[in-house]
């Protein structure tokens, strides 16, 4: 028997916060009449300078009784209570009275933590095989355009110079960071015959990888390396981490590889292990500041290779599930996946 009749009126946006919940009950009658607004509380999409469409499109879809906003324009700020976030400017959080997490939009949450003034909500990132999987084919195509070469045969194309070479030898690699996409990478490069080490703040153990950890072992971790890679996580324990202490603990013709955040690495000790040794080569995808400045000496410099931060960029399809699943365990109290340890940074 029909107990009860939900009525969802549709009311333009600036009435949905303030029409509270009506309940008639009809009396000598077992039905009742819930009128209320649609969408009362909602879900703010925190990313400046951004196309939303879709992802707000796709969100919807997934949680169609959710009011999705996009800010600056929330309607009432007092009805987020789920905000999804990227490079967000400090203090926005702050007015949303009502927040009861915060979902990263990406992989890295360093931009989120740096806010000094961040709620103290639970904070979950993106983990997400799509984007294990493109940031492993991105360092596979990495990898083998230094071992085909490549870099060498892009400048002497310039200087219009014919000169034949057969493939580096790059057997061994390290990995520096091995979360979610270091031991992916980590992985993925064993699988293919390379030697691979890895270095992490803790101890870990993966299979046929040697795995190294703490500050006094980062030396071994990289002394016999041809090529470097930075899968670190920005914390205020790995800021400038790579500096001039470490280029120098690389063997020379070594190729350093950093898709993790810019400001690991001291770029201008990067630079100069570049123009004196012992890096032969190296490729950031990720910069301090970005866009890179089009002042920047980096732009300059021959043996480097720079891409625009493209290494594994969250794809909305692949992701919209885990963002909901997180919307719906923080309207019901529940754990979030793929949480943030705060203190740890990651
Ligand atoms: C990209 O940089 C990410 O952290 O997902």
């Amino acid at each position: 028997m029909l107990t009860e009749l939900r009525l969802f009126f549709i009311l333009p946006d600036i009435f949905y916060s303030r029409v509270p919940c009506y309940l008639y009950s009809l009396s000598g009658c077992q039905l009742t009449v819930v009128i209320t607004s649609e969408f009362p509380m909602s879900i703010a999409l925190i990313i400046p300078d951004r196309k939303l469409d879709d992802l707000c499109q796709q969100l919807q879809h997934a949680l169609p009784d959710t009011r999705i906003e996009i800010w600056p324009e929330l309607n009432e700020p007092a009805d987020v209570e789920f905000a999804v976030v990227w490079k967000q400017p400090f203090g926005c959080l702050n007015g949303l009275v009502n927040l009861k997490a915060i979902q990263c939009f990406g992989a890295g949450v360093d931009a989120i933590l740096a806010d000094p003034t961040l709620p103290d909500l639970p904070v979950s990132r993106i983990v997400d095989p799509a984007l294990t999987e493109a940031m492993v084919r991105y360092l596979d195509g990495v990898v083998s355009y230094y071992r085909l070469q490549l870099d060498v045969f892009s400048r002497q194309q310039q200087q219009a110079l014919w000169r034949p070479k057969s493939p580096r030898k790059l057997r061994q690699l390290t990995i520096l960071g091995l979360g979610e996409l270091g031991s992916a990478a980590a992985r993925h490069f064993t699988q293919r015959g390379y030697q691979v080490s890895g270095w992490a703040r803790s101890a870990k153990s993966l299979p046929g990888v040697q795995c190294f950890a703490g500050d006094e072992q980062l030396s071994p971790a990289v002394a016999a390396a041809d090529v470097i890679i930075c899968l670190l996580p920005l914390t205020p324990a790995t800021d400038n981490r790579l500096g001039q202490h470490f280029f120098q603990l690389l063997k020379p013709g070594a190729i350093f590889i950093n898709v993790a955040r810019g400001a690991i690495v001291d770029e201008t000790a990067l630079l100069l292990a570049l123009q004196h040794g012992p890096l032969a080569a190296a490729c950031l995808d990720v910069f301090r500041q970005e866009p890179l400045p089009a002042d920047s000496p980096l732009w300059q410099q021959p043996a480097l290779l720079i891409t625009p931060h493209v290494s594994a960029v969250t794809n909305v399809s692949s992701v919209v599930s885990q963002i909901a699943e997180n919307y719906r365990r923080s309207q019901q109290g529940l754990n979030l996946i793929n949480p943030v340890n705060r203190v740890k940074g990651y």
